[in-house]
């Protein structure tokens, strides 16, 4: 493998304040690339980047802007000529709110990724990781699920802004010169092991780790189950849970792989997940023994749009992009909980 001097190679990170950016920029500035970060903090906080330099001892360029905005993306990039990467994260992810507010989720998605692409091609940057998700595949006929496995109709306008940036990426990936690699996530969960960063849900949280933390730290009366009466060894639905740091260190190893000349084509695709795929059952029995506390339950109908079970095939990845998960759902579920408890703490 060539050996790159990260210095070089200056990376803008979109979204770099928020969950799985922030997570990303700590293990490239660890590594020595240097970082520009834009984010509008729609979904973050400004405590975020200090955070990130109190981790790493290094403060990464920070820009606060809307990349849905044409004109100031542009003049970002016109002064920023030495980028040699972009790691696109900046977009909205609720699916639930997706489906009440779909054109949010169009006009925001769409937009930033066309300026990017545009400011991009504009610099002559050539190289670009985009943040995809495992909801580009639905409820796949066959698990675990590969890459070649077939994208079907979205089940909510945030998973088919998935599926259109991954497409506009490919053909505009053909068009000049650029190489790209999207990476689709399975469920991120966990904190950095500082537990300085972390995931910052708005209001009530969606999604089944933070309300498992916060409802052991007394926050909600009780965790609702969507649904036990799945097809599944317990009854509940079955996700890929994958630790953010592991998650993060892909984006790395992605990046490499361009800088390194590595790519097999244009346009590369890759699962990261940890090919384990857990109930929420399993999910709250991990989360229970590692905190010692134990969760007020209740089993409530299935949530609607819920697929049934999903996890990776990563072998992909693995072979491909010299990367592996390494962090056990117990060790996700322990950092989740530290977060949490420095949160209640501040
Ligand atoms: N769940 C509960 N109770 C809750 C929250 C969730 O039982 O309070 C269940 C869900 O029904 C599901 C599982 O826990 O079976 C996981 O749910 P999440 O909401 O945590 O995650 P999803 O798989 O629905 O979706 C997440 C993100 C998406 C992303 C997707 C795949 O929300 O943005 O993973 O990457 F696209």
């Amino acid at each position: 493998m060539t050996e790159i001097n990260p210095g070089d190679f200056k990376i803008l990170v979109t979204g770099g304040a928020g969950y799985i950016g922030s997570h990303t920029v700590v293990e490239l500035q660890k590594q020595g690339f240097p970082v520009v970060i834009v984010d509008n903090l729609s979904n973050s906080r400004d405590f975020v980047v200090d955070r990130i330099a109190e981790i790493t001892g290094v403060a990464p360029e920070f820009h606060r802007f809307d990349l849905a905005d044409r004109d100031k993306t542009a003049g970002f990039f016109a002064s920023h000529p030495d980028l040699k990467a972009v790691i696109h994260f900046a977009a909205f992810k609720a699916v639930g709110e997706s489906m009440g507010e779909p054109l949010k989720y169009y006009l925001n998605n769409l937009d930033a990724l066309l300026n990017v692409l545009q400011g991009m091609r504009a610099a002559g940057v050539e190289n670009l990781v985009f943040s995809s998700s495992c909801t580009v595949y639905g409820q796949p006929d066959d698990l675990p699920v590969r890459e070649t496995s077939p994208v079907k109709d979205a089940w909510s306008p945030y998973a088919n802004t998935k599926q259109m940036s991954e497409q506009i990426i490919r053909f505009t990936s053909s068009s000049f010169g650029l190489r790209a690699i999207a990476l689709r996530y399975f469920n991120p969960v966990g904190a950095h092991e500082t537990a300085r960063i972390g995931e910052l849900p708005l209001g009530i949280p969606n999604n089944l780790t933070p309300f498992i933390t916060q409802t052991a730290a007394g926050l909600h009366e009780c965790l609702k189950v969507f649904g036990d009466d799945y097809p599944t060894p317990d009854g509940t639905a079955i996700r890929d849970y994958i630790h953010v740091t592991d998650l993060a260190r892909a984006h790395i190893a992605a990046v490499r792989r361009m800088f390194d000349g590595r790519s097999a084509s244009d346009f590369e695709v890759f699962n990261v997940g940890t090919g384990n795929g857990y109930s929420v059952k399993e999910v709250i029995q991990s989360f229970e023994r590692v905190s010692g506390k134990k969760l007020p339950v209740d089993i409530v109908s299935r949530r609607p749009g819920d697929i049934v079970q999903v996890w990776a095939d990563t072998s992909l990845a693995n072979r491909e992009l010299c990367w592996e998960a390494e962090k056990t759902l117990d060790e996700m579920m322990l950092s989740a909980w530290e977060w949490q408890q420095s949160l209640s703490n501040q």
